[in-house]
């Protein structure tokens, strides 16, 4: 297969990992890593052979660490709202997938990175893995869907939690509030991973997309919330705290936000 910036590796059994592999940018998503991973799931969706996916990020330190803030300075309340509706769109493909897919978290989730990982079926993770969603200090809320998918997972008041204050939930606790469903040593990562979609290939294939399919319909406000999310999300794109944030980020220094 032929992608710059994902590892697409489907082997004999059928099980396919798809790797993230910007690590210098500790995989952070830029345009062409949306691009490829719609066109990763679009085919593997296709492949009859796949019976399943890893999803995981390349190096050791993270799975993926966000939106590339670098693409930020140039979002306004437009570009920004159809940044998150497109964010969305790529990250409901994921999920709607017919086969299991499976998030194996090696190191940072944050942000987009946290997103991604709730958009796949299940999630497994390294003992340094790390998650949070901390959009507020960029002066922007979660626009990949983390407002709707983290309440669902983890409750409301975690998800309040994690989303105002930025704070982030290393492996231990992810487990603990239902974030991630196993912890495990950093190097049974992949077979981890690879066992759970083992088991879910040996049951009947119709029976476990059906299944999938109806965990999806059992909440018919999702759609709506995700839309809110994208339009607040390009409302935040028009702030003065946003510029601050992110200049604040990519010049290393603390934010001074002013509330307008
Ligand atoms: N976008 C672009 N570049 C990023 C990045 C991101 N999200 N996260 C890390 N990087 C880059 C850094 O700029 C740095 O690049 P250089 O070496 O060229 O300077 C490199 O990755 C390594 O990062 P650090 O030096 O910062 O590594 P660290 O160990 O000191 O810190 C970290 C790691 C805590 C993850 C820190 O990098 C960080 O806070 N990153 C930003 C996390 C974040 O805010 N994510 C949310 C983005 S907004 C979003 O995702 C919105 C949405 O809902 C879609």
């Amino acid at each position: 297969m032929d992608f710059d910036v994902l590892r697409y590796e489907r082997d004999d059994d059928g099980i396919l990992t798809v790797t993230i592999d910007r690590p210098k940018a500790l995989n952070a998503l830029n345009q062409a890593v949306m691009n490829e991973l719609d066109r990763a799931f679009r085919t593997a969706r296709m492949d009859e052979q796949v019976r399943g996916v890893i999803l995981t990020g390349a190096g050791e330190k993270a799975f993926v660490a966000g939106a590339d803030i670098q693409q930020f300075p140039d979002l306004d309340p437009v570009s920004g709202h159809r940044f998150a509706a497109r964010g969305q769109a790529v990250f409901n493909r994921i999920e709607q997938m017919p086969k299991p897919v499976i998030a194996a978290v090696n190191g940072f989730a944050l942000g987009g990175g946290c997103e991604l990982a709730m958009a796949c079926h299940l999630r497994i993770a390294s003992e340094n893995a790390s998650f949070g969603q901390p959009e507020v200090n960029l002066g922007i809320l979660p626009g990949y869907g983390g407002t709707q998918r983290l309440p669902r997972l983890v409750g409301y008041g975690i998800a309040t939690e994690m989303i105002l204050t930025g704070d982030r939930v290393d492996a231990t606790r992810a487990e603990r509030i239902g974030l991630v469903n196993r912890v495990v040593k950093a190097d049974e990562l992949l077979s981890g991973a690879r066992q759970m979609i083992e088991t879910i290939a040996s049951k009947a294939p119709l029976a476990v997309a059906m299944s999938l399919q109806a965990l999806r319909a059992s909440d018919g406000a999702f759609q709506d919330g995700q839309r809110y999310e994208a339009a607040l999300f390009g409302q935040a794109c028009g702030t003065k705290d946003f510029q601050e944030g992110v200049d604040a980020f990519l010049n290393r220094r603390t934010p001074d936000f002013s509330g307008e």
